[in-house]
């Protein structure tokens, strides 16, 4: 791991702990496979990295409510893009970069809103939104979001199995495709 990965992430867990404190896990996890798909990919992960790092500290400063609300959603990108852009700022990183991550940060979750077309058209948005998703089949992420969702083992198979995203917004790559295929049959097997 970069040393200036690990720096943004020293600067975003405060945020983290003051928002939704499960996340840390999520980065954690993302953290390592964003880098692991950027290298058999070969995709930019000096844009990847920070965003999937930087992607959710908004929620510091929205109310703690139920995140899937949709104003929250579109609270928690605006506050998002702000503090990205200062976190990156006070690590000298380069501005035309801090410009286009702080933009993937305002509209990280805008499948919410509808809009599955930005995930196609750009290779870093549609890899992040494959990872985002394929936490759900992790071994930390798979009970968190069974708690969250209130679903049992089955429930929660089956609701990953027909989720709108695999025909909405169809992996990005081979290699995440692949990634969720084998976690998702760790979670069916009951490694967990
Ligand atoms: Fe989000
Ligand atoms: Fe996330």
């Amino acid at each position: 791991m970069k040393k200036i990965y690990q720096q943004i992430w020293e600067l975003a867990k405060p945020y983290y702990q003051k928002g939704r404190p499960m996340d840390i896990d999520h980065i954690e996890w993302m953290m390592k496979d964003a880098l692991l798909v950027s290298e058999k990919e070969k995709l930019d992960d000096t844009l990847l990295l920070p965003l999937v790092i930087l992607h959710d500290v908004g929620y510091a400063e929205v109310p703690q409510d139920n995140p899937y609300k949709l104003n929250l959603r579109k609270a928690h990108m605006k506050a998002g893009k702000k503090i990205a852009k200062e976190i990156l700022e006070k690590l000298n990183y380069p501005q035309d970069k801090i410009k286009t991550i702080s933009y993937y940060v305002s509209v990280h979750d805008n499948w919410a809103l509808g809009d599955n077309d930005i995930y196609k058209k750009d290779i870093i948005l549609g890899t992040f939104t494959d990872l985002d998703f394929i936490w759900m089949t992790t071994k930390k992420g798979f009970p968190a979001l069974m708690k969250i969702l209130k679903k049992n083992k089955k429930e929660m198979i089956k609701y990953i199995e027909n989720n709108e995203k695999l025909v909405e917004r169809p992996f990005a790559t081979k290699t995440t495709k692949e990634l969720f295929q084998k976690y998702l049959q760790q979670r069916k097997k009951g490694l967990i």
